[in-house]
């Protein structure tokens, strides 16, 4: 029988066929707390970013570039030192560069599978948690559009490899000076090297990076050097939902300090 007489052809666990228990779940702990804590701060990266992507300036102070805006690829870039100013776009863009190229870390982000698990639970509750039912009658998974989407994870890893590797560029830029002079080390310095840092950690801990790495082989030994490799992925892959976290707050951080130097709010304390 329908353990809720009234409610129209339920599905998952209001189907007929399951248990007739009353109780929407049995968990007696603070259950909703994790999945409240991940969509605020989810929302809360969200807005800063918007925020940032759209304000079109202050992503560039002598020698750092925001992480927000590197590639720099359209015609309207603000000049920077070392060509990391790539006009390859043409005149005709004239929105927020940003806009260009966060399409590329976002779209790896959003189908990352610890960000589906977040955002799944955060925002749809499907399922707000392990042992809550949804509250959605009908599931269909990742199996249709949108959501089939997620596949595309694999793809977005390859342009997340590329854009790491131009921000290691930019860290690399962050020790010269304004005039091009090699030696300098601000604090912008450290905070560009602790963002690429994370961003590779994050990167490398991908579940996609560790099954092109190690995956589709029949047996490790004959791969000795991808089996070490598949090793260490795995032992990043452990920490993947850290790190997710970790890079999330440190690319805002990043963007954040060269938003405060460029905007003239702070000056770059200068170690060498
Ligand atoms: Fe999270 Fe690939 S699974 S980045």
């Amino acid at each position: 029988t329908d353990p809720r007489p009234g409610t129209a052809a339920p599905g998952g666990v209001l189907h007929p066929s399951r248990a007739a228990i009353g109780d929407r779940h049995l968990r007696r702990d603070r259950w909703w707390l994790a999945p409240a804590g991940t969509a605020a701060g989810l929302l809360a990266f969200v807005v800063y970013s918007t925020w940032r992507a759209f304000a079109n300036g202050d992503y560039y102070a002598a020698p750092y570039v925001s992480p927000f805006y590197s590639p720099c690829i359209a015609h309207n870039c603000v000049p920077m030192k070392g060509g990391a100013d790539w006009d390859v776009i043409g005149s005709w863009w004239t929105l927020s560069p940003a806009l260009l190229i966060l399409i590329f870390p976002l779209g790896f982000r959003l189908t990352c599978y610890y960000y589906r698990k977040a955002y799944y639970r955060g925002f749809w509750a499907s399922p707000p948690a392990c042992a809550v039912a949804e509250p959605h009658a009908r599931y269909s998974g990742e199996t249709r559009f949108p959501l089939i989407l997620q596949n595309l994870h694999r793809y977005f890893f390859y342009f997340a490899v590329i854009v790491a590797g131009i921000l290691s560029y930019d860290a690399v830029l962050a020790f010269r000076d304004a005039d091009g002079h090699w030696g300098h080390m601000g604090l912008g310095t450290l905070v560009l090297l602790a963002n690429i840092a994370l961003i590779w950690a994050y990167t490398l801990s991908c579940h996609s990076c560790r099954h092109i790495v190690g995956g589709r082989l029949r047996n490790f030994s004959k791969h000795p050097v991808r089996y070490r490799m598949w090793g260490l992925v795995s032992r990043l892959n452990a920490r993947h939902m850290q790190l997710a976290w970790a890079s999330l707050v440190s690319v805002a951080v990043a963007d954040f300090y060269v938003y405060l130097v460029a905007s003239g709010a702070f000056d770059d304390p200068r170690f060498f």
